[in-house]
């Protein structure tokens, strides 16, 4: 039934959550972060090379960021390539690079169209210059979008980030402008690529692996964890909301306690 309704009208997009049984009480995370995982898998599964199940793992970033957009989530961040991912198969990296082209290419119009913006996080300076080329272009022109912001973590390892805010925190007091007794988690927190995102209420791995892989370590803290059998390929709308109702039913208390616990 989900099938039918993504993808339709703005008009229809707004019976979206009554058809999920979502009233606007119910919490829908603003942030949802995804580690993508089995694309290879999937394709072993079908005699297939692994390239194919990367093309088909693009497929299932475009319905779910058609989803997110439906239901008001604010940033989808994509574990798109890690810092490590490199020690591939020189064809498999060519393969994953060239994959947000053949995603903007075809996917820029609804883009547009729906108001997302486009960003990425990672060392970009090591990515090919025409992924580079790609991937500024897109952020250029949907960086006045105001809808949901797709974040690709392209070249993206969480210890090299960290080690990055470090080193630029360092160099702030050597040079004076930033004091050592100042500096506490939100200092951190603003030296990291996510600086201007809110922390994720979700995380969803993929796969049946259960690890962050080095991704977000600092910012997921306090994140609610989901993890899937489903790969990444057949991921879909329905697995999305079954991971939203999961987390709408957790208790987060960020260490503390709620009202009713107190006593
Ligand atoms: C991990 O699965 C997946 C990746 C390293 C690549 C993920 C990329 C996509 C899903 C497409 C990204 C799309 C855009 C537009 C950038 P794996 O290959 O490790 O799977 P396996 O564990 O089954 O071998």
């Amino acid at each position: 039934m989900l099938k039918n309704i993504f993808g339709k009208s703005k008009k229809e997009k707004k019976s979206l959550k009554e058809q999920q049984n979502l009233s606007n009480n119910d919490l829908i995370p603003s942030h949802i972060a995804i580690i993508m995982d089995g694309n290879g898998r999937w394709a072993k599964k079908r005699a297939l090379p692994r390239v194919a199940g990367h093309h088909e793992g693009m497929k299932t970033v475009r319905k779910i960021a058609r989803c997110a957009d439906d239901l008001g989530i604010k940033v989808l961040t994509l574990y798109a390539f890690s810092t490590e991912n490199w020690k591939r198969p020189k064809s498999e990296v060519d393969y994953l690079m060239g994959l947000p082209e053949k995603f903007l290419k075809s996917f820029m119009p609804e883009i547009m169209e729906r108001n997302i913006r486009v960003q990425m996080m990672g060392e970009k300076g090591a990515l090919p210059t025409s992924t580079q080329t790609v991937l500024n272009e897109a952020m250029e022109r949907t960086k006045n979008n105001s809808g949901l912001i797709l974040n690709f973590a392209m070249n993206y390892g969480s210890r090299a980030e960290i080690v990055r805010a470090m080193k630029d925190i360092m160099v702030e007091v050597s040079k004076g402008n930033l004091n050592v007794d100042s500096i506490d988690e939100s200092t951190i927190t603003n030296y990291l690529m996510t600086s201007q995102l809110p922390e994720p209420d979700l995380l969803i791995r993929t796969s049946g692996e259960v690890r962050l892989s080095n991704f977000m370590l600092w910012q997921l803290a306090y994140t609610e964890f989901w993890f899937t059998d489903t790969l990444w390929p057949d991921f879909n709308e329905e697995t999305l909301m079954e991971a939203i109702h999961a987390f709408q039913k957790r208790n987060r208390r960020y260490g503390g306690l709620k009202g009713e616990e107190i006593n």
